[in-house]
């Protein structure tokens, strides 16, 4: 690993000004007149101060957007009219594609490169997938008995509430209100507490793109009170919510003890990679490294779990090390940074909390493990090897900058122990065995499984977990149920 040298910066972090709540349309203060920092990871240091909703706040937004679903110009707009406008935005991303970039490295810290080139392309694409089913997506004609003409409807959920974290701030945006605009229901989000920016400069922009008033609005706050007020909100359809798999068994109570609000939850994960010794090891090893280093290893599908055969084991590892000495740690605006600051210094905390732990566990560090500089929240490669199954650093999410790697002897054996998870979102198999791909992608009980290839996503493609990794598939045509409703129709022929 070294430390960026000195910053060549192409795009300089944008100003900020205060920023405010967005509701019905219009830039406000919160009615408590509450404001909390926003801070840019690689320093530690305030970007601007933002205004903080609670659940007055959040009453608002959510009667803005019952009267823009019910009553508004959004109700009566044709789909075709909903996918133009949608494409619209989509189009003034590209406009302001450097801007948008940068003001995600700036409250992220994710280095610049990745917020162009990984954040920025797979947002447009969500935007623009999802503007071309507005008018595709429509019910059936059912041939049931008696004098009945019988036909289905899928209408919009109404009004939904989303709430995201701060991992990738921009990219859960669009996979939350892409596919909610196409099926036409209304929004209140609620972007992360650490990462408010790129969500309020998306609403700017969506008003630019003509999405009506009230359509489209966002209270940034914390948790326990606006997100929580967005649960358990008795005129609020649907809740979407992405993060942690405790704050999602918070979401579905509260969705339960409300109004039985639908649920959908993308959680975490402790995804298997497996890497046999049929494999490319080149490959192998930089889709590993990949994998778990991307975006700081905040990531819900990080490979957090490698697994490696027996006989090629030690060899991969000298390359995973060797790998991880050309990380290039700092300035995420310089553009040879590879890996910036973690989001916060609670997750930094965290993080070398694990590292402390995986010691103690009797894990060997054999690269990484301490903070880099002291300023903002870096924090070296890490990778463990002689990992056992139950260890914590093996069963918990670490969500940070630390691999672990574990060893095994077969294809059963590591069926049984890759499954040996409370979670199932991702999985990753390498080898160039055909049979053993196919046997392995078919026991692995996760919602998506990478086969010589790490991390690879499409809009057209769903994604989502297996087990406690969540409930529903966002993206896709799959994710289109998560925000209708089916209306059944029998029309008396008789
Ligand atoms: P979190 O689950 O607490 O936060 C995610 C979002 O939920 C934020 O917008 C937050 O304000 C909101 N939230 C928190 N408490 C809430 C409540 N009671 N009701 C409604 N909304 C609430 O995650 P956090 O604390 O930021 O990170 C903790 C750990 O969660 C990470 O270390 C990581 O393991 C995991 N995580 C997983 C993510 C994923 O993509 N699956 C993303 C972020 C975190
Ligand atoms: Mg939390």
């Amino acid at each position: 690993m070294s430390t960026a040298s000195k910053p060549k910066n192409i795009i300089k972090a944008p100003k900020v000004s205060n920023q405010k709540l967005f509701i019905n349309g219009k830039w406000v203060n919160s009615i408590s007149g509450k404001t909390f920092a926003t801070l840019n990871p690689a320093t530690g240091q305030e970007i601007c101060q933002v205004a903080e909703a609670d659940s007055a706040d959040v009453d608002l937004a959510v009667k803005a957007a019952r009267k823009a679903f019910e009553s508004g110009p959004w109700k009566k707009m044709s789909a075709a009219e909903r996918g133009r406008r949608i494409n619209k935005l989509a189009d003034l991303m590209e406009k302001n594609l450097p801007e948008l970039a940068a003001l995600e490295s700036l409250d992220n810290g994710k280095p610049l490169r990745d917020s162009l080139n990984a954040d920025l392309p797979l947002s447009i694409k969500a935007y623009r997938y999802y503007a071309g089913w507005c008018d595709k997506t429509h019910g059936k004609t059912i041939p049931v008995e008696g004098e009945y003409f019988c036909y289905t409807k899928h209408e919009p959920v109404g009004v939904v509430g989303q709430i995201i974290p701060w991992n990738f701030p921009l990219l859960m945006t669009a996979w939350k209100w892409a596919p909610a605009l196409a099926t036409g229901c209304t929004i209140v989000l609620k972007p992360a507490e650490q990462t408010p920016l790129t969500a309020l400069r998306m609403a700017e922009l969506a008003q630019e793109a003509d999405i009506p008033d009230g359509v489209i609005n966002v209270v940034p706050g914390f948790g326990p009170t606006a997100g929580a007020a967005i649960t358990s909100h008795m005129d609020i359809d649907k809740v979407a919510f992405t993060g942690e798999g405790s704050t999602g068994q918070l979401v579905m109570q509260a969705a339960a003890k409300s109004n039985l609000k639908r649920v959908s939850l993308e959680l975490g994960g402790k995804s298997p990679n497996v890497v046999f010794a049929d494999a490319d090891l080149d490959a192998a090893v930089e889709g590993a490294y990949f994998g778990l280093f991307f975006n700081q290893g905040q990531c819900c599908c990080a490979g957090s779990r490698l697994f490696v055969e027996e006989n090629i084991h030690d060899a991969f590892v000298e390359k995973l090390v060797a790998r991880a000495k050309k990380q290039r740690v700092g300035d995420p605006f310089d553009m040879a940074t590879t890996q910036g600051p973690q989001i916060s210094q609670e997750q930094c905390d965290r993080i070398m909390g694990y590292i402390d732990v995986g010691v103690s566990e009797g894990a060997n560090l054999l690269s990484g493990g301490k903070r880099v500089g002291s300023k903002g929240y870096f924090i070296q490669p890490t990778i463990f090897s002689g990992v056992k199954d139950n260890m914590r650093i093996a069963k918990e999410e670490i969500f940070g900058p630390v691999m672990n790697i574990l060893k095994f002897k077969d294809v059963d054996e590591v069926v049984q122990r890759g499954n040996k998870t409370f979670y199932g979102l991702a999985a990753a198999i390498w080898t160039k065995d055909i049979t053993k791909a196919h046997r392995l992608a078919n026991s692995l009980r996760a919602g998506t499984v990478w086969v010589n290839c790490y991390d690879v996503f499409d809009a057209a493609a769903p994604f989502g977990g297996f087990k406690m990794s969540g409930i529903g598939r966002e993206l896709g045509e799959y994710a289109l149920s998560l925000y209708t409703e089916v209306k059944t129709v029998y029309i008396n022929l008789g």
